[in-house]
């Protein structure tokens, strides 16, 4: 799916050159790498934004920020990734499924009036493959509940229309987080991930949780988690996210020759690329059962592709005790019919017409 020797080539020397600058610091722990890059997210998102090891953590510190806890609710696209969910049990709240829309991939939004009830504290709304979900429907939808912002797979996506116009994604909520796990956007060379919130109280409080409870050393004033950006993460991610904007152009680039070349064929949807989208995912849908075949007749041809995901959490063994109290029937159609495609700045335009052209090989 991705060839991470060919990404990197272009600035293989400044990369190597923060390595090696982080290694001779002998500071390996927080250090001036990690502040440079936190101010470098902070700047490029226009919200403060803290560093932590990971997405994951970076929801449950969230969260937790949020006092969340046993005995409150909190609304989850049944359609993402298990770590959106996942947090909300270590935590001992009660996941509440929501449906996504078959165009957009995102919350369905007539679902969450229905899904309100007193208990619900929280919504986590996740922006999958790079698309803006809706913040601001679901403001209008859920007033009073606060939002966060699921963004591991759309840091630097936009809204381009509304309310929101020009704010970039994980920074109108309550808190937005951020994954940098290799194959992100902004990808690292390990884990990492980062908080970002407008409410300076707010985020003071998830850097403090984030830090053992500690906002001085030695002083616990809560129950805290140890979740730091490693600085050899940080100085990678400060270089790579130079370039990331000129990445993205060269996905936008890839995803118009995708869906130039694939309009019209039978027994397939096309993604709706809006504007802001950053294309974490070129993700299509193949009709009538024929997503597996498809899938081994493209590996059969060397040519890599993904399901995202293959089943609705709430049928995930993990997550069945939170029962649905709406129908996810989106989710689980969409679990059966969507395969992501390469996609990645060094691809070259070949290799996007050779994954077509045995697309379409195979569905003729
Ligand atoms: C939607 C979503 N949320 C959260 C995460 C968790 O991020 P991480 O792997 O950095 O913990 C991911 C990562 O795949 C994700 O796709």
């Amino acid at each position: 799916m991705l060839d991470f020797q060919r990404i990197h080539r272009p600035y293989q020397e400044e990369l190597s050159a923060a390595l090696e600058r982080v290694m001779h610091s002998g500071q390996y722990i927080g250090g001036p790498e990690s502040a440079a890059f936190e101010a470098d997210l902070s700047n490029y998102l226009g919200a403060q934004t803290i560093g932590v090891a990971n997405g994951t953590d970076a929801l449950q510190v969230a969260l937790m920020a949020l006092g969340i806890g046993p005995g409150d609710e909190v609304i989850v696209p049944a359609f993402t990734y298990a770590a959106s969910a996942e947090v909300i049990g270590l935590l001992g709240a009660r996941a509440v499924w929501c449906d996504v829309d078959e165009g957009t991939f995102n919350l369905a939004i007539d679902q969450l009036s229905t899904l309100h009830t007193p208990q619900t504290k929280a919504i986590i709304v996740v922006h999958l493959y790079g698309r803006c979900a809706d913040v601001a429907a679901v403001e209008q939808a859920l007033p009073g509940v606060a939002i966060v912002e699921d963004t591991a797979q759309a840091f630097g996506a936009q809204w381009t229309s509304g309310p929101y116009a020009g704010q970039y994604a994980g920074t109108v909520g309550a808190l937005g987080t951020f994954s940098f796990f290799p194959t992100k956007s902004l990808g690292g060379m390990g884990d990492g991930g980062a908080i970002s919130s407008r409410k300076s109280d707010l985020l003071a409080r998830a850097k403090r949780i984030a830090s053992h409870g500690q906002s001085k050393k030695y002083h616990h004033q809560c129950i805290g988690v140890n979740s730091r950006l490693d600085p050899m993460q940080a100085a990678v991610l400060g270089v790579k996210l130079k370039y990331f904007n000129q990445s993205i152009e060269s996905k936008k680039r890839l995803a118009s020759m995708y869906l130039d070349a694939l309009s019209g064929v039978d027994g397939l949807i096309l993604p709706d690329i809006v504007d802001g989208h950053i294309l974490h995912q070129f993700t299509i849908r193949i009709l009538d059962g024929k997503r597996e075949g498809l899938q081994a007749f493209l590996k059969e041809h060397g040519i890599d592709s993904m399901v995202y995901y293959p089943m609705g959490l709430h049928q995930q063994e993990a997550y069945k005790h939170w029962t649905p109290k709406v129908s996810l029937q989106v989710s689980e159609r969409l679990s059966h019919e969507v395969l992501s495609l390469p996609i990645y700045e060094a691809m070259e335009t070949e290799e996007v017409k050779l994954v077509v052209d045995t697309i379409k090989a195979f569905l003729s």
